[in-house]
């Protein structure tokens, strides 16, 4: 028997170019602050095209000094990066146009409302075509929800109200690529709720979409991906069910003799075991449950309950990360 290979790539890439299959890549990214403190240390980062990539951390980790480094605001210390397949910050006049950001302190005029403020933006850019521009800003505000406040003045508008309006800048026009910075800072329940909607049609109009939350129960539902920050540092990075995997199941016995449980549980090489009032609770590793339960039987040591449990991200996130994630601002 012959296998048939097959090459069902439409066009070959041009020689010399790399079909760019990552939106973002960074190699050794760093960024070194005068007075020696590292905000950002050797980070790797590789945001596969087409995914919701969550960027998490908690606050000080790093992900601002990121994201102004990818799009070219601040310098490196070292290290490299691409954007959309393109060298950065060298290719950033060619890329940048294909890119909506949204960062800390966007440049919005005070004394302009939402709308002037944005056909102003919008003008300056140059890639985009004029005359439709009314129709672009228009469409922009009632995205995000700002129709009625667009002649408010800037300076009038609360946080949550600004952010929204940052917001709209980034989704003038069709991107393929979102960089976000905290796009739920500031809004409410419900405003948060509308920016996870913004992210998915965002995203299946096929952009790319690169949003960091200091809190992973914002942007958890909407990402395809997720990269945890800690101390300047990327300590995971992969895809949803990767980190979910990452979590290593756990054993959690019932008993009335719970020193027994924890000697079998030893013996078997499971993680370190650890007592509870009325049991103990171990990580598996590769250790079968059944032949916990077994051992534990002839052993003599009785069972009241048996459960196999995987912690939840949560969990996860504060054995990454050192830090429990705020539950509310
Ligand atoms: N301009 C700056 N000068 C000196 N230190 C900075 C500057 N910007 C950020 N930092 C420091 O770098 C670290 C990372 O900050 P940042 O990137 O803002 O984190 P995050 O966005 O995750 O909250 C923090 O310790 C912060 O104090
Ligand atoms: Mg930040």
């Amino acid at each position: 028997m012959t296998a048939e290979v097959r090459v069902t790539d439409r066009a070959e890439p041009q020689a010399g170019a790399r079909p760019a299959t990552a939106a973002i890549t960074t190699t050794g990214l760093t960024k070194r602050f005068p007075g020696g403190q590292v905000a950002v240390d050797a980070v790797d980062l590789d945001v596969p095209r087409g995914s919701v990539y969550g960027f998490l951390g908690p606050n000080g980790s790093g992900k601002t000094t990121t994201i102004r480094m990818l799009l070219g605001l601040v310098g490196a210390t070292a290290g490299t990066h691409e954007l959309l397949g393109v060298q950065m910050p060298r290719g950033g006049l060619d890329v940048l146009p294909r890119v909506g950001a949204l960062v800390e302190g966007p440049a919005f005029h005070p004394y302009l409302g939402g709308r002037d403020n944005l056909l102003r933006l919008d003008s300056g850019d140059r890639t985009a075509p004029g005359r439709e521009s009314r129709q672009r800003v228009d469409l922009a505000l009632e995205r995000v929800g700002l129709s009625a406040a667009a002649r408010k003045r800037y300076r009038k508008y609360s946080l949550g109200m600004r952010q929204r309006l940052g917001l709209a800048a980034a989704l003038l026009r069709p991107r393929d690529l979102l960089v976000l910075d905290e796009p739920t800072n500031g809004l409410d329940p419900q405003g948060t709720r509308e920016v996870r909607n913004l992210l998915r049609e965002a995203s299946t109009e096929g952009a790319t979409v690169f949003v960091s939350s200091h809190l992973l129960s914002e942007i958890e539902q909407v990402c395809t991906h997720v990269g945890v920050m800690s101390h300047g540092r990327l300590v995971f990075q992969g895809s949803l069910p990767e980190l979910r995997a990452a979590a290593g199941l756990r054993v959690r016995i019932e008993t009335t003799r719970p020193e027994a449980a924890s000697e079998v549980l030893r013996r078997l090489g499971t993680g370190k075991p650890e007592l509870r009032p009325n049991g103990v609770v171990a990580e598996l590793g590769t250790v079968p449950s059944d032949q916990v339960t077994a051992e534990l039987v002839a052993h003599g040591v009785d069972v009241r309950q048996l459960v196999v449990e995987r912690p939840d991200l949560e969990e996860l996130f504060v054995g990454l990360t050192g830090e429990g994630f705020d539950v509310d601002e």
